[in-house]
């Protein structure tokens, strides 16, 4: 059966999705007869997340950050909402995976896998679909030694914008994304792409991860809080500027179908930027812990992972079986695929997690 992810009619109350331990004890009940590991969603959560995410983004389309969501029926289900629009997959091959079933989809990376792009560029139908990202004309070049324009289909490309901030004194904050940072450049690289055979460009992107991805009042740390508030205060008009003259440069050479920016963090913020068609956001659909820490919105958490206890070496300690991806030994900074798990809110048992998440098992008390 497919998932139905039908809105919430808006006026509705959040508050049982806003505490968790409201909502938490119909999972942990769903839940208590099955064999872990247990991976399991609230429907009603995830529901109200969609919602409000609909409208944060004020009617600018969201297009769907697989590499958030990473569940292919929870994709399809918000791709039949109102308000959600294509997917921005991270890697070629993920796009030609859901391409079955998804009918617009946007690499966020650029591309060096030699046989999706083959199996991309000898089929039409893909090829009309599916748009790869570029930022530099050697990632044109790698696609025409993989086929040549002649032997294969004409390519979507979308054009990235670096988004960050070059600050004053402070230098760089944000991510490096792409070396074209400056609309001059995008302008240039524009001129270049449309002028290559076997490439159209359809589309640009900048994602303000600086904005988007930064809490802004994260618990406990009020001088953080503070300051990333106040570095998100100047980037943003510096970057609503700039990207403003960088749409217009390509523009010029280019009749785009989509400009797309922003992330979970920063849907009103990038729903007001002009230049903008579309947001691409994901996050905040499963609400994890990271993105507890923002003034402007709060994600009811919706998604759960439990893990059986096994043991109980003293009565202040437990013992989960799994739960690390990493050798055993002692635990330090780096040899954790999470190095602080947020376990907050369990199925079975009230714990706080002591230690990372080891190889095979992860200490509590
Ligand atoms: C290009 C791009 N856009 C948007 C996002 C925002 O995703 P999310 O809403 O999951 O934070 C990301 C996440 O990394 C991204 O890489």
């Amino acid at each position: 059966m497919p998932l139905d992810l039908a809105m919430i009619t808006t006026g509705t109350d959040a508050a049982p999705w806003r505490s968790p331990e409201r909502h938490w004890p119909a999972l942990t009940a769903a839940t208590a007869g099955l064999d872990a590991p247990v991976g399991a969603l609230h429907l009603g959560a995830l529901r109200h997340n969609a919602h409000d995410m609909v409208r944060r983004a004020h009617g600018t389309p969201i297009r769907i950050a697989s590499k958030s969501v990473r569940v292919r029926s929870v994709i399809e289900a918000l791709l039949r909402r109102p308000g959600y629009h294509g997917v921005l997959a991270y890697t070629l091959a993920e796009a030609l995976w859901l391409a079955d079933t998804v009918d617009d989809l946007v690499v966020g990376y650029p591309t060096a896998e030699r046989g999706s792009i083959r199996r991309l560029a000898t089929d039409p139908d893909l090829a009309s679909r599916i748009t790869l990202m570029v930022d530099s004309t050697q990632q044109l070049d790698l696609i025409d030694a993989v086929l040549p324009p002649a032997q294969r289909e004409e390519i979507r490309v979308c054009l990235e914008l670096d988004a960050s901030w070059h600050a004053p004194v402070l230098g760089h904050l944000g991510v490096r994304r792409s070396p074209v940072h400056d609309p001059a450049d995008a302008g240039a690289l524009a001129a270049y792409v449309v002028r290559r055979p076997g490439f159209r460009l359809v589309g640009m992107m900048s994602y303000e991860a600086q904005i988007a991805g930064v809490v802004n009042r994260p618990a406990g740390r009020p001088v953080d809080g503070a300051v990333n508030r106040w570095m998100q205060s100047r980037s943003l008009p510096e970057l609503l500027e700039r990207r403003a003259r960088a749409v217009a440069a390509v523009r010029e050479h280019a009749d785009l179908e989509f400009v797309n920016g922003g992330g979970t963090g920063s849907l009103e913020a990038t729903a007001a930027d002009a230049s903008i068609t579309e947001i691409a956001a994901g996050s905040g659909l499963f609400g994890g812990h990271l993105f507890d820490g923002y003034a402007h919105f709060t994600p009811a958490p919706a998604a759960a992972f439990a893990l059986d206890v096994v043991r109980s070496p003293s009565p202040a300690h437990a013992t989960i079986l799994g739960g690390g991806w990493i050798a055993s030994g002692p635990r330090r900074r780096g040899r954790a695929v999470v190095d602080k798990p947020a376990i907050q809110y369990v199925v079975r048992e009230r714990l706080h997690v002591t230690g990372v998440a080891r190889g095979l098992s992860t200490p509590t008390t």
